[in-house]
C-alpha cells in the first residue's frame, strides 16, 4: 500500500478521532470560541489533497494582512472570537489571558529595609530614581512607557533560571517560574497598552536599547548571586512604579493630562467598560504593579526566612 493511500484511508478516522478527544473543533475556555481544524500528515510532506495536487494549497498559512508564509506545515489558523460572537483582534494576548483586575489592593504598602540587604536594595532603587525623575519629569506618557520596558525584565530573568534550576536539579518549581514569567508577561502588556497612545521617537529607542542590555545582565547576574536581593529590588521599583501612576492619577485628575478614552486593547485585556477612560486605565496599571510589589517582596521575604521558593505557595494568577 503506497504511503499517499494509507494517509487518505487513516485521515477521515483520525480526523474524527482528535475532534471526538476535544483537540478538534470545539468550544473554547472562558465562553470563547477557538476553531481549530487539524491536518495530520504522515510520511512525506507532499501533500496529497486533490487541491494541493492542482497547486492551491488547501489549508495555506498567511500573515496578518494576508501574503502566504508557508502551505506545508498544515497549522491551521485560530478562529478566536469574543463571547459575542465579534471576532478578536489581538495576536499579543488571548481572551484567556485577560481579567478583572483587584483594585482594593493597598497601593500605599512599603516593605521598610531592615537589614543590610534590604537597605542596599532600597538605596540602589531610590538612587536610579534620581535620574529617571529629572529626565522624565512629569512626561507621565514617556515615563510610562519606558519605565515598562524595564518593568518586563525580571519576571523574565527570575522565571528563566528557575526554569533552569528545575532541569539542573531535577526538582519541582512550586508554580514559581509561571508566576514569574506571568508578572513578566503582565508588564509586557502594560507596554503594549502605552505604545496604542504614544509612540516612541529614535532617542527614546536607543536609551531603550542601551538600558535593556545593561538592566538584563545587571539583574540576571543578581539573580545569581542572591535572588533574595533580586527580588527585593524588584520589589522596590514596584513600589516606585506605584507611585509613578500614582502621580499620573493626580495629573489627570488636577486637568493637566488629558483623560482621553482608554485604547481598545486595554479594553479587552482588563475586562474594562466600552466607554473606560485613560483614568480607568492608569488606575488598574497601578494596582498591577501594587501586585508585583506583593510578589516580589513575598518571594524575597521567604528567601530571608531560609527557604526555597517552591517551599511557598506561588501567586500563580494573582492580579
Ligand atoms: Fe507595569
Ligand atoms: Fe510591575
Amino acid at each position: 500500500m503506497s504511503s499517499k493511500l494509507v494517509y487518505r484511508t487513516l485521515r477521515p478516522v483520525l480526523s474524527s478521532s482528535l475532534q471526538f478527544t476535544g483537540l478538534g473543533t470545539g468550544p473554547g475556555i472562558r465562553g470563547h470560541i477557538i476553531s481549530h481544524l487539524p491536518t495530520v500528515r504522515f510520511f512525506s510532506s507532499v501533500t496529497s489533497s486533490p487541491a494541493s495536487e492542482n497547486n492551491q494549497p488547501e489549508n495555506p498559512i498567511r500573515t496578518v494582512d494576508g501574503k502566504v508564509i508557508s502551505t506545508y506545515w498544515g497549522i491551521p489558523p485560530a478562529k478566536i472570537t469574543k463571547p459575542d460572537g465579534s471576532a478578536w483582534k489581538w495576536n499579543c494576548f488571548q481572551p484567556w489571558d485577560s481579567y478583572k483586575p483587584d483594585v482594593s489592593i493597598d497601593v500605599t504598602k512599603h516593605h521598610k529595609p531592615s537589614n543590610f540587604t534590604d537597605k542596599f536594595a532600597y538605596w540602589t532603587v531610590q538612587t536610579l530614581k534620581i535620574p529617571v525623575h529629572l529626565f522624565f519629569q512629569r512626561k507621565h506618557m514617556c515615563h510610562a512607557m519606558l519605565l515598562e520596558t524595564v518593568a518586563a525584565v525580571p519576571g523574565m530573568v527570575g522565571g528563566m533560571l528557575l526554569h533552569l534550576k528545575s532541569l539542573r536539579r531535577f526538582e519541582h518549581s512550586g508554580g514559581w517560574i509561571k508566576a514569574l514569567l506571568e508578572e513578566a508577561e503582565n508588564e509586557r502588556m502594560h507596554l503594549m497598552t502605552f505604545i496604542e497612545l504614544s509612540q516612541p521617537k529614535w532617542y527614546e529607542r536607543a536609551i531603550v536599547f542601551t538600558v535593556q542590555g545593561v538592566f538584563f545582565n545587571a539583574y540576571f547576574l543578581a539573580y545569581v548571586v542572591s535572588p533574595k536581593l533580586a527580588h527585593r529590588i524588584t520589589g522596590y521599583l514596584e513600589e516606585e512604579a506605584v507611585n509613578s501612576y500614582t502621580e499620573f492619577l493626580e495629573d489627570i485628575d488636577a486637568g493637566k493630562f488629558e483623560n482621553s478614552p482608554a485604547p481598545a486593547i486595554a479594553i479587552d485585556y482588563w475586562r474594562l467598560p466600552r466607554d473606560a477612560t485613560l483614568r480607568d486605565v492608569v488606575y488598574v496599571i497601578r494596582a498591577d504593579e501594587a501586585h508585583h510589589r506583593d510578589i516580589n517582596h513575598y518571594a524575597s521575604d521567604i528567601q530571608f526566612k531560609g527557604h526555597e521558593l517552591k517551599e511557598a505557595p506561588a501567586p500563580v494568577g494573582y492580579h
